[in-house]
């Protein structure tokens, strides 16, 4: 059996594991991360994680793959400058591990391997035509075109958080205009909900936290759950726009299947039901017709398993 190290750097929490070629996960740790921490103190933490993980795990490891967000540069093993990793700039990641751990590393966008974790070993089986979209710090995406998964020049293609749904909407993170992740995302509808709140000190969702500080995406969750009309007006506007993106995609892509997951996807039937009878009424009847929109079978460790398929399918070029 060949094992790969995988690990998954997301906007707040790190985790890595040891998978083996029969996609059996041996053993898996993680550490939160503060989104300002920078890089050269997340390598730190992956370091000591994966070192660790190395010592209890007694096994032969062949291969480092790795999943962070984008935009990146796959070929060149760099992070250039993520929406939700401030302070990564053209950061030669792939290099810094493989000096440390002396093993081949492959990167990936981190939705792209979820996506791949998805497509061999969840909830998009047995499709050839698949876009994964994972709602969570920011929203990303994987696209399985034709039974592959498809990259673009440096590995940036699907970066469908941000699709522009609002022309004239406000800036997002990573400097363009309007995007769905800075609507979306469940970073984003936390921060929506906190400045509804402030208007709204009346409202269950206003009173669903100790404070307007501690209001997250589950306190928008709950307070649906309570009727509140307050947290529906957000959660109807947010279904209005995540169904615009998703449309388009369907428009792009014609896929068979949409796979939904991260944080978000919690929401579960209140999502999932929304988007659907929304995606219906704005797309073109004769692409929407097949398409299904079901969640994501991978929780938490999608990220961890979504590396690890990288490093043990993907025939893509090692760097060092
Ligand atoms: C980044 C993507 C990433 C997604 C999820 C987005 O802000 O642009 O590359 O896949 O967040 O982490
Ligand atoms: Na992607
Ligand atoms: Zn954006």
């Amino acid at each position: 059996t060949r094992h790969v190290l995988a690990i998954d750097i997301g906007g707040t929490k790190l985790a890595a594991g040891i998978v083996s070629d029969t996609g059996a996960l041996i053993d898996t740790d993680r550490t939160p991360t503060h989104a300002d921490e920078g890089p050269e103190k997340v390598v730190e933490r992956i370091l000591d994680l994966s070192r660790s993980l190395l010592r209890r795990n007694v096994v032969p490891v062949a291969r480092v793959g790795v999943g962070c967000g984008g935009p990146l540069d796959t070929t060149l093993g760099v992070i250039q400058n993520p929406p939700n990793l401030p302070g990564w700039i053209d950061f030669p990641l792939v290099r810094h591990l493989h000096d440390a751990l002396k093993l081949p590393v492959v990167l990936d966008n981190d939705a792209n391997a979820a996506a791949l974790a998805e497509y061999h070993f969840g909830a998009g089986r047995g499709t050839r035509h698949m876009v994964y979209l994972t709602l969570s710090t920011g929203i990303g995406s994987g696209l399985i075109l034709n039974g592959e998964l498809y990259r673009g020049k440096h590995g940036n293609a699907g970066e469908l958080g941000h699709l522009q749904v609002k022309y004239d909407g406000e800036t997002c993170n990573c400097g363009g205009r309007g995007c769905l992740e800075h609507y979306a995302s469940g970073t984003n509808i936390a921060r929506r909900a906190r400045e509804l709140a402030a208007r709204h000190p009346e409202s269950l969702l206003a009173r669903s936290a100790a404070s307007l500080h501690d209001i997250t995406a589950q306190s928008v969750l709950m307070a649906l759950q309570a009727g509140d009309a307050v947290a529906w007006d957000l959660w109807n506007d947010t279904l209005d726009l995540l169904a615009a993106g998703v449309a388009s995609i369907v428009h792009t892509f014609d896929p068979e299947r949409i796979v939904i997951g991260g944080g978000v996807s919690n929401f579960g039937p209140l999502l999932f039901d929304g988007l659907r009878e929304r995606v219906q009424q704005r797309s073109m009847p004769a692409l929407m017709g097949g398409v299904e929109i079901r969640p994501a079978e991978f929780a938490d460790n999608v990220g961890v398993f979504g590396a690890a398929a990288i490093a043990l399918h993907e025939p893509q070029e090692v760097l060092a």
